[in-house]
């Protein structure tokens, strides 16, 4: 056999055996000394190299030092193999039946859940939901709603004003005006949505909160549905128990207006700080859309008739869940926010 022939025979031998090599730390080892160890068979031939002609010596010198290269290299590839595979931990279930990991998850906050089951409300009866913009300009959120400059009805809510046309809006009710001035009635949304207003904070407001808008456009509608729909409202949020009562009121933007008033739900409607002594909790304005305000948006107000209405979404968590203080409610304070 030439020397050449020797080299490969021992390439053909390496191969045979990595075919069939169990991948452990001995038998890996087993392998190296075969081959690669003091008295292994590259060593062996390697020690045989001045028995070739030195004529030839160079090239099977290069010959034999190549395998042992090759040889090395896949040694070195297998043992890495074999040391990440044991170095990954391998999960053992010791018991089938202990409870899984714990993750700490999130709750969803208070003013969420409430504002997620009133959409849920008025989606089963056909409203659709509509956004619309915090940071507006004066005739969305006053001028258009039949509220103009110098008008004393200007003091219902007090306006943080970014200059002297934007403000913060102070009710969803600007978003009345984009929904008409942008569609053609029929229409009938709700506007769920942060409002600002200027007030000293306490414990019954807040200078930014949560109202859900309503609007509905079509020929002849009447306050009665305006009423039906709300007294539905109120049953599906609060269930039948609880009274509600509708008091006449004012908006520049409606006419009729009234308000809904709840029981107050901290002391039975027997009277406490938190109602006033009244014994009701006003949660939302409503009523007819006022005629000026179709005329804003270019409806003509002989055939078009709606009704609207604002509630107060932090109001009806707080009735709902019997929370005291608005405050609660943007603290973050996550011993009370893991209640919900
Ligand atoms: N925008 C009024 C408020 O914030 C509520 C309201 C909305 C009243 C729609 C009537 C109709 O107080």
């Amino acid at each position: 056999m030439s020397y050449q022939d020797k080299v490969d025979k021992i390439r053909q031998d390496f191969q045979a055996r990595i075919n069939s090599l169990k991948l452990t730390d001995s038998s890996l080892e087993e392998l190296r000394v075969e081959f690669l160890g003091r008295r292994g068979k590259i060593t062996h031939l390697i020690s045989k190299i001045n028995e070739v002609s030195s004529k030839d010596r160079p090239v099977f010198g290069q010959l034999i030092n190549q395998l042992k290269q090759e040889v090395n290299d896949k040694y070195l590839e297998l043992k890495t193999r074999i040391s990440t595979l044991t170095g990954e931990e391998v999960p053992t279930i010791s018991d089938p039946y202990l409870p899984g990991d714990y993750f700490p998850v999130g709750s969803i906050h208070p003013v969420e859940q409430t504002t997620q089951e009133i959409k849920r409300i008025f989606a089963s009866i056909g409203f659709s939901i509509a956004y619309g913009p915090e940071i507006d300009d004066d005739y969305h959120n006053f001028e258009a709603l039949n509220i103009p400059r110098h008008h004393p009805a200007r003091d219902m809510q007090d306006t943080y004003y970014i200059s002297d046309d934007i403000v913060l809006r102070t009710h969803t009710s600007n978003t009345q005006v984009y929904l008409m001035e942008q569609q053609k009635p029929p229409l009938r949304y709700i506007v769920p949505g942060r409002v600002y207003r200027n007030e000293a904070i306490s414990r019954k407001s807040y200078n930014l909160f949560h109202q859900i808008e309503g609007l509905y456009v079509d020929r002849n509608v009447s306050f009665a549905e305006l009423k039906g729909v709300l007294e539905y409202f109120v049953t599906q949020f609060f269930g039948k128990e609880e009274k509600a009562r509708f008091r006449p009121s004012f908006f520049p933007f409606t006419e009729p207006s009234a308000e809904v008033d709840m029981s107050c739900l901290f002391c039975g409607g027997k009277g406490c700080s938190t109602c006033g002594n009244s014994g009701w909790l006003e949660i939302l304005g409503c009523g007819m859309v006022d005629p000026a305000v179709f005329e804003m948006v270019g409806y003509d107000p002989e055939v078009w008739t709606g009704y609207a209405f604002g509630m107060g979404v932090d109001r009806l968590t707080m009735l709902k869940y019997k929370i005291e203080d608005i405050r609660l409610l943007y603290n973050g304070d996550i011993r009370f926010l893991r209640q919900f």
